[in-house]
Parts: structure tokens; C-alpha cells; sequence
């Protein structure tokens, strides 16, 4: 018997996977990077080192989600906050995979344009900065989250300001109309004021929540570039309790049939359940 499609492809599905439990996302801005926190306060925030292939060190800074939203410890509040303070495995991957990459030559990051999906933290997008990416995004679903970490850690791992930033917040179904889309139909209608997509899309941890996972791939489809742009994702194979992982992520992709998905790297250190690297390019 043929196996039911999980996911559809039909243009309403942007909202229509939205779950109508959950409070309406906060509305999409613009997080400026001169508003907050200069780079000598930046420096003496409380951050931690984290070193990379024992080359490279990125700082990352501690906040709580009690300082900021007002909750003990907590990694999620659906449709409320959505993790980005804290700083979760995939996204170390992701650095590990680039940076290798970088390392070995089989990757330069020089003149791209990137963008990162559900930064937190944004240590890939950093670590593309640092690597000589001319324009970098970061985006995510709370503004708090760009304001009192992101851009405190970009300041804090760059000594001068080396590539265009952008840091943008609001949910994945409406976000697109404050970043580069590349996509005939967003030309005309709601893409940002620059078109033409990002070279790079990454993203980490990200695909945790079934019901988000439509407008997340509606997302990267619209600002991706058609011609040589990659996505570098990272995550775990399987979320318990959410019913999200990059497996349901990949099929999704695979059935919509516009991309071709490579698994690249796999993760089994114990920290967690099985960690996957996937990239996709369009076919
Ligand atoms: C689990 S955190 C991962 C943070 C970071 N990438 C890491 O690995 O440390 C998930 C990220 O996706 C973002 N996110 C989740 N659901 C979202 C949605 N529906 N719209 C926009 N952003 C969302 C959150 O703001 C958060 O930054």
C-alpha cells in the first residue's frame, strides 16, 4: 500500500500549519545592530569560550530565560519563545562540519551571502562572518533573543565590523518579507527591498515541531537562490515528545522533489540522541 504524503505542498499551507492552540506570533522586525550594547560592553558580558578543531575560539554569551521572558529554565514556551537562548548541539555541529570544511579547502565562504534560520546564538553565522561572508542575516522568532544575545555575541567575536549584518525576528510564515527571496512570484509581490536570495542558508536545530516544518521548508525556498545556493542543516534524527527531526524534515523535502538532500555528517557523542548534518541543493 502506498504510504500516505505527511506533508502538502499547496500554497495555503504557509498559515495552515500554524496551531490554533498557540498565541499569534510576534510581528516581524528589524533588530538594530548599533541599538544595543556597545562592543567594549559586549566584551565584559558573561560569556563562555568554546573551541573549535582546537583552532579556533568562539565566544558565546549566558543569559537567562528568567532575565529575559520571566520563566525558570525553560527550553521552550510554544508560540512564546522558541529556545534561541540556549545554546543546543546542532549548532556546534554545524560550526564543526563548516569550519572543517573551511580547513580542508573544500569550502570558502568569501563574498557569500548567508543566512541563518533560528540563529540563538548565531555561531555558524559568526563563524561565516569571520570567514569573509560579505552580507550576513540572522534571524529569529524573538526579537529579545537578536537584541540580548545575538548581537552581543556577534560583537563579541568580531574585533571590527567585517561583513553587512541584518538581524530580523518573527515567525517563518511571514518573515520572508524582511529578507533577500529569490523567488519569480516574491519579485513581484512581498519579497525585501533586495532581491535575488542568499548563497548560504543555515540552519541548526531548527526542526523540531512538526507543525512548523511546511512554512520552515516555505521559507528556505523563497530565500534561497535558485542557482548555486546551498543549505546546511543540522539536528537531531528524531525530537521525542514534539514529533519533529531532520528525518521528517528530509522526507519532506524528498516529496516536494525540487531539492536533493545528502547526508553529510552523523553525530553519535552520547550528548544526545542521534545528531545529522544534511544539505540540500536545488536538482
Ligand atoms: C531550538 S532553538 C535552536 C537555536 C540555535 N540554532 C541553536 O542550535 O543553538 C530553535 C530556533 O528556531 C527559532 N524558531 C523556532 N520556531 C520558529 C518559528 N515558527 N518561526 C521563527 N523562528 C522559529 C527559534 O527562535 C530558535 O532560535
Amino acid at each position: 500500500m502506498q504510504e500516505a504524503a505527511l506533508f502538502s505542498f499547496s500554497s495555503t499551507s504557509n498559515n495552515s500549519d500554524s496551531d490554533s492552540n498557540k498565541p499569534s506570533p510576534p510581528p516581524c522586525t528589524q533588530v538594530l545592530f548599533s541599538q544595543f550594547q556597545s562592543q567594549s560592553q559586549s566584551k565584559s558580558l558573561d560569556s563562555d569560550p568554546i573551541l573549535i578543531n582546537d583552532s579556533l575560539t568562539l565566544y558565546k554569551g549566558r543569559v537567562s530565560t528568567f532575565d529575559v521572558f520571566g520563566v525558570a529554565n525553560s527550553d521552550l514556551l510554544p508560540g512564546k519563545y522558541e529556545g534561541g537562548l540556549k545554546l543546543w548541539e546542532g549548532s556546534l555541529d554545524l560550526v564543526r562540519f563548516l569550519y572543517t570544511e573551511i580547513q580542508k579547502g573544500r569550502l570558502s565562504l568569501k563574498g557569500m551571502r548567508v543566512l541563518e534560520i533560528g540563529c540563538g546564538h548565531g555561531l555558524p553565522g559568526i563563524l561565516t562572518i569571520l570567514e569573509g561572508a560579505s552580507l550576513v542575516h540572522f534571524q529569529d522568532f524573538n526579537a529579545e533573543v537578536l537584541k540580548c544575545l545575538t548581537i552581543p555575541n556577534v560583537k563579541r567575536n568580531m574585533s571590527k565590523e567585517l561583513a553587512e549584518l541584518g538581524f530580523f525576528s518573527g515567525d517563518w510564515g511571514e518573515v520572508h518579507k524582511m529578507l533577500l527571496c529569490d523567488s519569480i512570484e516574491n519579485r513581484t509581490e512581498d519579497c525585501g527591498t533586495s532581491c535575488g536570495g542568499y548563497d548560504l542558508i543555515l540552519m541548526a536545530e531548527t526542526m523540531y515541531d512538526i507543525a512548523s516544518l511546511c512554512s520552515l521548508y516555505h521559507l528556505i525556498k523563497k530565500c534561497m537562490k535558485k542557482r548555486g545556493g546551498t543549505v546546511y542543516l543540522a539536528g537531531k534524527k528524531y525530537y521525542f515528545g514534539v514529533g519533529g527531526g531532520t528525518r521528517q524534515f528530509i522526507r519532506m523535502v524528498e516529496e516536494d522533489g525540487m531539492m536533493e538532500a545528502c547526508m553529510i555528517s552523523e553525530v553519535t557523542d552520547g550528548a544526545s540522541n542521534v545528531r545529522e548534518v544534511w544539505k540540500l541543493i536545488y536538482k
